[in-house]
């Protein structure tokens, strides 16, 4: 690894953030320097988003593939014409009733945006994060943040301090530890370049609100790399990965245990070691098997805040495989069913 430097990690309080260290940290961005930090979704490993060569830095530590662009994180509205050239009357309407919050927008791409951050192309993709450690490092640097989910790539998205950490200490030059992310997924991408504004990620938005101010929305989700001009080339099938197999379970809900009961002690049977990440409710059917169990909660709300860390706290005890039911595709379980399908590269088992 060419850029080793010490990670300087400070504790900041989420709802009222301390101005000194925000300050500190906003110069580190300055200086070209990596922050990773808390937003309302996951933690993102932020650059100054004008400043190429630290944009370049935020691919290397990363190791992410240069043909995918990253978001662009603005603190207020007026921020806007630093990034764009163009905002629509469809971006105003998305942006007042949507910002700040997660949902990112796809627009023409303005002049000072270097060409790292957007993989060349002719749209940047931007969004104002609702979370105080956000706003505030924004803030105090005074410029456009370019930042990507803070894991390596392939990894899932760090929901808290300890995950950005797992993956880049050394890297980073500064971890803000803000605690835990609410939502737990990444923002909505919608793509507002084409003819019919176009869903290419689904996120902390859902698809229902969004159809409430566009009914004509559509969604495309893009998990393999099948299209020339993919229009999200960090949607590629392998993403969110644990080092486990993932078994995504999909059909009426008590065949759908019984399936995963069986299959669980198939592979226990067999030695293997076991995880299971379960809805609440469903529990009592994994009763004295010796898997590992994490509970994701109840609402999809609830299943989104657990998703990654569930993922990832199952990887750190070694299991060989994971079995999980999918959820219901509405609200914020369309994006939690995203992730499984694409943790479980692509494979979903209907019973
Ligand atoms: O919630 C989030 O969105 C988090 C936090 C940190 O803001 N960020 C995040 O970034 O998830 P990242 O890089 O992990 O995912 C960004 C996605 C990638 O799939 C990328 O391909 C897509 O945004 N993207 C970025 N610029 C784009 C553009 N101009 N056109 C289409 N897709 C774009
Ligand atoms: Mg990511």
């Amino acid at each position: 690894m060419p850029y080793h430097v010490e990670t300087f990690i400070a504790r900041i309080d989420p709802i009222d953030p301390d101005p000194l260290p925000m300050a500190l940290a906003g110069q580190v961005i300055l200086d070209g320097g990596l922050v990773a930090f808390p937003t309302e979704t996951v933690y993102g490993l932020g650059a100054n988003a004008l400043d190429a060569a630290a944009v370049g830095r935020i691919f290397e530590v990363k190791e992410r593939p240069a043909n995918d662009p990253v978001i662009v994180h603005i603190g207020e509205l007026d921020q806007m014409g630093d990034v764009t050239s163009e905002w629509t009357q469809t971006a105003k309407q998305l942006a007042e009733k949507f910002w700040p919050g997660p949902l990112t927008l796809v627009v023409r791409r303005g002049a000072t945006i270097p060409d790292n951050v957007t993989a060349g192309q002719t749209t940047v993709a931007v969004r104002i994060p609702d979370h105080p450690v956000a706003q505030s490092l924004i803030r105090k640097a005074g410029v456009p943040i370019a930042a990507p989910s803070a894991n390596r790539f392939s990894r899932p998205s760090p929901t808290n301090a300890m995950h950005v950490l797992a993956d880049l200490q050394g890297r980073v030059d500064v971890v803000l530890n803000g605690g835990s992310t609410r939502v737990g997924v990444e923002s909505t991408i919608v793509d507002l370049s084409r003819e019919v504004p176009t869903v290419l990620r689904p996120g902390g938005i859902s698809l229902e609100e969004l159809q409430s101010v566009l009914p004509q929305i559509a969604y495309r989700p893009r998990h393999i790399t099948d299209d020339a001009v993919a229009p999200a080339p960090g949607t590629l099938a392998k993403h969110y990965s644990p080092n486990a197999e993932v078994l995504v379970y999909e059909g009426e809900r008590e065949v759908v245990l019984k399936k995963m009961r069986e299959t669980a002690e198939a592979y226990l049977q067999q030695g293997q070691r076991v995880g299971i990440l379960a809805q609440d409710k469903d529990v009592n059917a994994f009763a004295e098997l010796t898997a590992q169990i994490v509970l994701l909660g109840t609402t999809p709300d609830e299943i989104a805040t657990h998703l990654f860390a569930g993922i990832r706290s199952l990887d750190t005890s070694d299991v060989d495989v994971m079995l999980v039911r999918a959820p219901e595709q509405t609200g914020l379980g369309l994006a939690v069913y995203d992730r499984l399908s694409r943790a479980a590269e692509g494979r979903i088992i209907r019973v």
